[in-house]
């Protein structure tokens, strides 16, 4: 389930809030110095404590780390970084996309069953919004797809686990889903289902993601 709104992130009521964070990860401008604020000091100290994985970064680009809420009416943020925009053609698409996967990854371990994203890397690092709003889509759209697919080959498995596949048809049913979990189908955990919601700051941003989920 995708929604697009158009507002402040530091004020929704979800499981997690994405924070476009840098790799310091101790606040800065934008969305990152909004969510502090409103998330207050704790969240500084609580950042503070992310160990740093070489001096002065604690969260690499395109990668992300999780804290409590603080304050915030969600319960977690999550810190990524997005990369800084040159020209598209020196790893920042890759990079972003991870930004996305990285953040849903920790949400679903953390029983995240709502995410809100701002536009991640689309106002100080400068990336255009409709090339980063497609990178967005794509990543969050594969990722529900693929967790649908989990859970009906989880749902497959435990009703076949309740009623064996009788003598005569020794043959399992062929799934439609055969495509979608190649390696062994059993030990594939389903992820719990997650609400995602894109959360633009601005109309014109917001009007970009609607176009491209034909939502307009
Ligand atoms: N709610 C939702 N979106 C917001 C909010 C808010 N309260 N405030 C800003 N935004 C939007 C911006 O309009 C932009 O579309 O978040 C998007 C990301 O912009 P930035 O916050 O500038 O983040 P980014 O481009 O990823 O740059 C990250 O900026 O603030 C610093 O510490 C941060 O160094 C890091 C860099």
């Amino acid at each position: 389930m995708i929604k697009i709104i158009q507002g402040d992130i530091t004020t929704l009521a979800v499981d997690a809030i994405v924070n476009a964070a840098n790799q310091v990860m101790l606040g800065g401008g934008g969305v990152d110095g909004a969510i502090h604020r409103a998330a207050g000091p704790e969240l500084y100290e609580a950042c503070l404590k992310v160990p740093e994985v070489r001096p002065g970064v604690r969260c690499p680009t395109g990668e992300a780390r999780i804290t409590p809420g603080f304050r915030l009416p969600a319960k977690f943020v999550i810190h990524t970084v997005g990369p800084v925009y040159r020209d598209g053609l020196h790893g920042e698409p890759e990079k972003l996309a991870a930004c996305y996967r990285n953040s849903l990854a920790l949400a679903a371990e953390n029983g995240c069953k709502s995410i809100a994203f701002p536009c991640i890397s689309t106002g100080v690092y400068g990336y255009p919004i409709e090339d980063a709003a497609k990178i967005a889509v794509r990543e969050v759209e594969d990722y529900l797809t693929q967790s649908c697919r989990e859970a009906e080959v989880a749902e497959e498995e435990s009703g076949r686990a309740r009623s064996p596949v009788s003598p005569e048809r020794s043959e399992p049913r062929k799934r439609s889903l055969e495509v979608c979990a190649p390696q062994d189908r059993g030990a594939v955990a389903p992820r719990p289902p997650i609400e995602v919601i894109f959360c633009c700051f601005s109309e014109r941003d917001a009007s970009v993601y609607k176009r491209l989920l034909n939502m307009v």
